[in-house]
């Protein structure tokens, strides 16, 4: 099954998107890195925030999708860009700051992969990340119920049902490797502009294993199953906004 992402309709809510990321870094308490790495940087969007903050650091873009890495080449962004699987990852040399925006929740066993990322930090150093904490919203309970019930209950059931951490599971994964934990949550009320407002936040990330899965008249039938029940969820305002309740764990790891 192809699970690509696709930069344009990511990029339609940047600075919705960004905005967790900036909030992470700004909590990150390391003032002149020598290295520093952002996994899973998509289209370069965070990347841009660390070049920004630390200037003088080696700063490079890790992404597991080329369309992604392609995107974050033409972003102008000064960094050194390389399309790899986090799964797996290690580093050769430790980094300063290993930062990862809304990407970690992708890779497999959070329980054995925060451990050995946090071996790839340097005495000091850091490990930051940010993930949702939206799996138990409609806009993502409503993507499995429909994906469970409809005629392509089967060709759906493969997909994986991430398991996110929680901010107290974090804490006791960590606690063995770090020397402090800064961890909080937020939940922000995004203020969504035009119909179908939710759906198409949801295009550009979690929805796209569902949709990548189903072809044709019946992939239709599934996003208009799908936008009927999420309408009803989040209902457009008359001035034509909608209320999107979103929350993010973040993570400050120091080693
Ligand atoms: C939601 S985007 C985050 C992009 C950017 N960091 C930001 O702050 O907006 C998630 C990114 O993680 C990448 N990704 C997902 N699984 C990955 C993996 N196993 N290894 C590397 N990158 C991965 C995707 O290709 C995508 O670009």
């Amino acid at each position: 099954m192809s699970n690509q992402w696709d930069p344009k309709t990511y990029l339609a809510f940047a600075d919705e998107r960004t905005r967790a990321a900036a909030e992470l870094l700004a909590r990150i308490p390391i003032e002149a890195p020598t290295r520093v790495i952002d996994l899973g940087c998509g289209p370069g969007n965070s990347t841009d925030l660390l070049a920004s903050r630390w200037p003088g650091a080696h700063l490079e873009g890790m992404d597991s999708s080329p369309e992604m890495i392609d995107q974050a080449r033409q972003s102008g962004v000064k960094a050194e860009w390389s399309v790899a699987d986090i799964d797996g990852w290690t580093a050769a040399t430790p980094y300063d700051v290993i930062y990862s925006n809304a990407a970690l929740h992708w890779v497999g066993d959070q329980a054995s992969l925060l451990p050995r990322l946090m071996l790839s930090v340097r005495p000091g150093g850091a490990l930051a990340f940010q993930v949702p904490l939206n799996f138990d919203m409609p806009s993502h309970a409503l993507m499995r119920a429909v994906a469970s019930e409809g005629p392509w209950a089967a060709k759906l059931s493969g997909i994986r049902n991430i398991v996110l951490m929680s901010a107290e599971q974090c804490f006791d994964i960590l606690e063995p490797c770090a020397t402090n934990l800064d961890i909080w949550e937020t939940e922000y009320l995004q203020v969504m502009e035009g119909p179908d407002a939710v759906y198409r936040w949801v295009s550009g990330t979690g929805l796209r294993p569902f949709v990548q899965a189903l072809e044709g008249t019946e992939r239709d039938a599934f996003i208009q199953a799908y936008k009927a029940r999420l309408n009803a969820a989040y209902p457009m305002r008359e001035s034509g906004k909608t209320l999107f309740p979103f929350r993010r764990l973040f993570v400050v790891s120091r080693r």
